[in-house]
């Protein structure tokens, strides 16, 4: 990835100590306003800004977060390439709640979100490429913190969003399986083509929570409780790692 590259986190909830510091920017953009301020902080001695997706006191749910608005204003405010955090649920057997990910693919189950700037309110036609939903190199930069700093973390496997803000049913969970889905969540689409039609750089960091709907033998809230824990300690070793080696 571009070593000059201005970063950007889309925080999901855990992560305050990202957007409780540095200063906070209310940005105005042409799709209204972004869940939350732009907070530009140091982490390991980098710039970078930082976005709570469901708003400061996480009170958006995934349905009714401005995608659009959220990457618009982060681009304003300077980023070039952004890292979002997701938190998921296990599909598939390749992993478990506990465990952070970097996915490869995505399969979009969403439905009836703002999910493309070029809408034709503005006369603009374009397809952009979305063979690859993620951006390779920064995937790569990733992977190479993780290995860095020692986390195991799973490298590819295929993300699916799902509207929400419930949890699936067990019989969605069978149907995500042979699909071909490893994780399931609900924010990662549309972002990551808004991103791409922004020209952004964008890959995800999975956070597995649960085993989804179905897979556990646990009450999915308890999994999701001592899991959540255990990924988010190993996402922010990734995090410091990877602003670690471009310091
Ligand atoms: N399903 C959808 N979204 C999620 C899950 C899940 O099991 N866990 C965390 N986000």
């Amino acid at each position: 990835m571009n070593a000059n590259a201005n970063m950007a986190i889309i925080i999901g909830s855990g992560f305050e100590s990202l957007t409780a510091k540095g200063r906070g920017h209310a940005v105005a953009t042409r799709f209204g306003a972004p869940s939350a301020d732009i907070h530009e902080t140091m982490l390991e001695g980098c710039p970078v800004l930082t976005l709570a997706r469901h708003g400061s006191e996480h009170t958006i749910p995934p349905h009714a977060i401005n995608y659009r608005a959220n990457l618009a204003a982060l681009q304003e405010r300077g980023a070039t390439s952004v890292i979002a955090l997701n938190t998921v649920g296990a599909v598939s057997d390749a992993c478990d709640s506990g465990r952070i990910a970097v996915p490869r693919q995505i399969i979009d189950y969403t439905w009836g979100r703002a999910h493309t700037i070029y809408d034709g309110s503005d006369g603009l036609v374009e397809h952009v490429d979305f063979t690859e939903p993620f951006t390779a190199s920064l995937r790569d930069a990733l992977l190479a913190a993780a290995t860095g700093s020692g986390v195991d973390c799973y490298d590819g496997g295929v993300y699916a969003a799902m509207q929400g803000p419930h949890l699936e049913t067990a019989a969605e969970v069978d149907r995500l399986d042979r699909d071909g889905v490893d994780f399931v969540g609900m924010t990662a689409m549309p972002e990551a083509v808004i991103a791409r039609e922004l020209g952004l750089e964008y890959a995800c960091l999975a956070m597995i929570v649960n085993r989804a709907a179905g897979r556990g033998d646990i009450p999915i809230h308890d999994d999701v409780e001592s899991g959540t824990v255990a990924a988010r300690e190993r996402a922010m070793q990734v995090l410091q790692q990877f602003f670690r080696q471009r310091g």
